[in-house]
């Protein structure tokens, strides 16, 4: 990547504000925010600042190396990016330009059910390479039809989802009247008249819409419709039923995400699932939540033996990584982060937020004398 994007954008925050910029206010608020008052959001950011590390200098080192085994692979490095939807609104061909990023650092891209490109486009990409979040249709013939498409496209790690059993309360969008796709009012218009950019690249790809489900939607639906939608198509209250139903068909690796107490997460164990992401939704979903740092101690503490711990929400850094892992989690994965450098560089913002969360997490290997991912642990400093 060009050293001018080094120098432009060394931080996700230097990116964040540049996203505000280039996208109109009301794509940005969607992407942006979390629920009610935003207080889950903001606490998974801080309480990730709040771990620290202690740094071991004396000791002679050997190469410190970012490959971790996940799921029978080596990875690049112990970090990939979160299932989002709606990824071409925010900007034209995210999803096929992340997944690309994604595929050429060697770390895991997951697609989500409900964004602008389908398994089959994303499987070309990443020659199978993907995992996919699967919302669990009610009805036995789309969920059978979705799960064969998912295996036909090479993906062999299919996520769950525990922590959407109702939308959530998200007081941007309400005030926005969020539509897909947008709904043409005086505001709407203003907001993409002043980001030119975005309306160009928009109008070069054409509208997004949610590829994956399109055979089955009605054409041009709203938020709130489409929560009808996958209210009444989906399974959102999944139970430990569910899971061991899915995991009798499903061959390859199974995961649950949304994980956000050690409970479910015993649960999942039972039902003889892979592994399980921490994550309440980026603060999207519970305002008053646990943020998912916070939340992970417990449930490594309870699951961790016998089941791959991973987390999101709140991931925003090299060293948000490096803490991750030192708490026990075997990965982190980032979804606004990777989203805040497509909508500020486009189809190079990618590969910009792979690089420099590689570099600054070697940085702080190197720094503290950590050769291997898997021995970050032993830098925690406990409280
Ligand atoms: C705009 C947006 C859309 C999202 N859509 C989905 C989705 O379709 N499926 C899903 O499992 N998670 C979805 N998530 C949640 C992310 O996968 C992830 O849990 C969250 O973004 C992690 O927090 P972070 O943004 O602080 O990294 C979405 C998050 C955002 C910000």
């Amino acid at each position: 990547m060009s050293s001018t994007f080094d120098h432009r954008y060394p931080s996700v925050d230097d990116l964040r504000a540049a996203a505000r910029r280039r996208i109109p206010g009301f794509v940005f608020d969607f992407l942006d925010g979390g629920c009610n008052d935003d207080v889950n959001l903001r606490r998974n950011v801080e309480d990730f600042r709040s771990v620290e590390l202690r740094p071991r200098y004396l000791r002679p080192r050997g190469k410190v190396t970012l490959e971790t085994e996940l799921f029978g692979r080596v990875w690049g490095a112990p970090f990939g990016v979160c299932p989002v939807g709606l990824q071409g609104l925010v900007w034209p061909g995210a999803c096929e330009a992340l997944a690309a990023a994604a595929t050429a650092h060697r770390l895991p891209f997951i697609l989500s059910t409900t964004t602008t490109a389908d398994p089959e486009t994303i499987g070309r990409i990443t020659g199978g390479t993907h995992w996919f979040q699967f919302y669990v249709p009610v009805e036995a013939d789309l969920r059978e039809a979705l799960l064969r498409r998912v295996e036909d496209s090479g993906c062999r790690v299919l996520v769950l989802l525990a922590d959407v059993p109702v939308f959530g309360y998200r007081p941007r969008d309400i005030r926005n009247r969020f539509a897909v796709p947008p709904r043409i009012g005086t505001r709407t218009v203003l907001q993409m008249l002043a980001r030119p950019a975005w309306g160009m690249a928009m109008l070069r790809r054409g509208k997004p819409t949610f590829a994956t489900l399109r055979p089955y939607l009605p054409p041009d639906i709203d938020l709130r419709q489409l929560a009808d939608f996958m209210d009444r198509t989906f399974t959102g209250r999944l139970t430990g039923d569910d899971l061991s139903r899915i995991r009798d068909r499903w061959k390859g690796t199974l995961v649950l995400k949304g994980v956000a107490n050690p409970e479910d997460a015993e649960e999942a164990a039972a039902r003889g699932l892979d592994g399980i992401i921490v994550s309440n939704h980026g603060g999207r979903q519970l305002d008053a939540g646990q943020s998912s740092i916070r939340a992970l101690p417990e449930i490594v503490a309870a699951v961790g033996a016998r089941m791959r711990v991973m987390i999101d929400s709140g991931v925003r850094s090299g060293p948000d990584v490096a803490r991750a892992l030192a708490s026990g989690a075997r990965f982190a994965f980032l979804g606004r982060a990777f989203m805040y450098g497509a909508a500020a560089l486009g189809d190079r913002g990618g590969e910009h937020v792979a690089e420099m969360i590689t570099r600054q997490l070697r940085q702080v290997m190197e720094q503290i004398g950590c050769e291997r991912t898997v021995d970050l642990p032993a830098h925690l400093v406990r409280g």
